[in-house]
């Protein structure tokens, strides 16, 4: 109880969070009434997987939110202090209205970051504010570079219920600094991501703006029970690599109600690179997106891969907008790869202006060294698409599978595709693939032949991670937020 205010000058929160409204606000009005001699009250209202006992302001711990002062020693110290009360009801950390320039910092377990939602986080471009870390073993190298790779700007590994959020506070990552680095080949390690969260169990990363990420922005990776809420992603579309969302490696997952502008894929679920994702062997799988709008011009609404050698299977995604994009569900994998991507469905997608509606591709490159096996093929069956609409489309779909290889199991009903003023002739362009279409238009390719009645598949049981609730929280103030 160290941070409260009745026993702490120096603090402005006062008061902890209960999942019992009752109950909070029975001891709300205890701590007004203690606290009105000292200052007028702010208050923060929120849900989370779990509400804290105790709260702390980064102010408490020396952090200047000028947008100049560093604030990493500030976010590390508190943290580290607050880490101490995980076994005591967990601690919060709010940032309040500000700029706050920071390097990476590390989260812990029984813990949330809350960013006021007029707080600005600021990434550092001072390279020695991120701490270099080895390489993940399912990728076996660095995306950018052979070396390691720098930490996230907010990074956790091996925690348990850690929770990052606020209402549309702004985490900027100043990104232009390391987009110009990677474009003129000047890095030796490979570019920070905003957050990252490694080996964790019970996650929530929700209502947050997110901007200019130096490159991917929001990498869950060997996790389990992770909810992703309200996220507004945007970076410029031609930044390099900003991918919005790249669920890897993770079991149970739910991404819902994100608006994403950026210049890679929307969302790209992954799991591990060629023979060092086959080695470790963790599938990203029960995985539900819904209810996310993509603008990415040059990249996929939902890409699944291309890393995918531990395996991709049971994704449901619905609900999902997309406009001025080049693909909707691009499957992306290749020779090398092995693992598999299965059991996919995919209803009510609303698609405008798109180069391509469905996009598969078995000659994705890139290998992470020149040691993966030739012989390594993917499996990809189950692939089940409906009940989408899409306008201004240039080519319906390319399908190519892998020689001897074929992506099988293919189904997609009740599709209406209208085409630009100026389409392709060939708009169904399919290789190495085996499936059936149903009123589906323009008619698909051959090899996905017309067959009636066809009734594409979606679950109709819900996963457990649909069910996880969200408690009401509470942090009281006593200076107005
Ligand atoms: C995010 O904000 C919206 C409204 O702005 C609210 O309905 C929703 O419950 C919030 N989600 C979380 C996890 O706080
Ligand atoms: C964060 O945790 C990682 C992994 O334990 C560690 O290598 C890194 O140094 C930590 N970062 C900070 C700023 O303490
Ligand atoms: C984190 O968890 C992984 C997987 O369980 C384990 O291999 C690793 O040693 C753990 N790291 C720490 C710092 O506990
Ligand atoms: C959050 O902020 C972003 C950026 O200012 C804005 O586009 C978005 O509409 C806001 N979201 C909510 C729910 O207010
Ligand atoms: C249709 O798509 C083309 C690109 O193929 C684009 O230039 C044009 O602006 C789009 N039209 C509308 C009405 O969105
Ligand atoms: C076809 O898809 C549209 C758009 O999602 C939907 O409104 C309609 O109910 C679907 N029809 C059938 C037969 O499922
Ligand atoms: C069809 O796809 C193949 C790749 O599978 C490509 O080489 C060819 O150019 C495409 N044809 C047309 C007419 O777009």
């Amino acid at each position: 109880m160290e941070y409260l205010c009745l026993k702490s000058r120096n603090s402005h929160v006062i008061e902890m969070s209960t999942t019992l409204i009752l109950l909070g606000l029975l001891v709300l009005s205890l701590q007004v009434a203690e606290c009105r001699s000292k200052q007028p009250l702010g208050n923060l209202e929120f849900l989370a997987l779990n509400c804290r006992k105790h709260s702390a302001v980064l102010t408490d711990f020396g952090g200047v939110g000028d947008g100049k002062t560093s604030n990493t020693k500030a976010f590390r110290s508190a943290i580290d202090k607050l880490s101490k009360l995980a076994s005591d009801g967990g601690a919060a950390l709010v940032v309040p209205p500000g700029k706050w320039l920071t390097g990476s910092f590390n989260l812990t377990s029984h813990f949330t970051l809350y960013i006021h939602k007029d707080a600005v986080l600021l990434g550092s471009q001072v390279e020695s504010e991120w701490p270099r870390l080895p390489v993940l073993p399912s990728y076996g190298r660095g995306r950018d570079a052979a070396g390691g790779r720098l930490s996230s700007l907010i990074f956790g590994t091996n925690l348990t219920d850690v929770v990052v959020t606020g209402a549309n506070g702004t985490i900027d990552g100043q990104g232009a600094y390391w987009w110009g680095k990677f474009k003129k080949n000047q890095l030796d390690v490979t570019r920070p991501y905003l957050i990252e969260i490694m080996y964790s169990n019970q996650v929530q990363i929700s209502n947050l703006t997110f901007v200019n990420s130096p490159s991917w922005n929001v990498h869950p990776i060997y996790s389990s029970n992770v909810i992703i809420q309200g996220l507004t992603i945007l970076a410029p579309v031609d930044s390099p690599n900003t991918d919005g969302i790249d669920p890897d490696s993770c079991t149970d997952i739910r991404i819902e109600d994100c608006y994403i502008v950026s210049g890679d894929d929307c969302i790209a679920v992954k799991s591990g690179w060629d023979q060092y994702g086959i080695k470790v062997g963790m599938p990203t799988q029960r995985l539900v997106i819904r209810r996310v709008t993509c603008i990415s011009p040059d990249s996929a609404t939902i890409a699944l891969g291309s890393e995918m050698s531990g395996g991709i299977r049971d994704v449901r995604a619905e609900d999902i907008t997309a406009i001025d994009t080049q693909s909707g569900v691009r499957i992306k994998t290749g020779v090398g790869r092995g693992g598999y991507v299965k059991d996919i469905y995919v209803r009510r997608m609303t698609m405008k202006t798109m180069k391509y509606v469905f996009w598969m591709t078995g000659s994705y490159g890139q290998h992470p060294d020149p040691g993966f096996d030739p012989k390594a093929l993917p499996d990809i069956h189950g692939i089940n698409y409906r009940d989408m609409v899409a306008e201004n489309v240039t080519y319906s779909a390319r399908l190519d599978g892998i020689p001897n290889d074929p992506f099988k199991g293919i189904c997609i009903f009740n599709v209406t595709i209208t085409l630009t003023k100026k389409p392709k002739e060939l708009q169904w362009n399919c290789t190495d693939v085996q499936g059936v279409t149903s009123r589906v238009t323009p008619p698909a390719c051959s090899l996905l032949p017309e067959k009636k009645p066809v009734d594409c598949p979606f679950p109709a049981d819900r996963l457990p991670v649909e069910d996880l609730k969200l408690k009401r929280c509470f942090i009281v103030s006593s200076v107005p937020f």
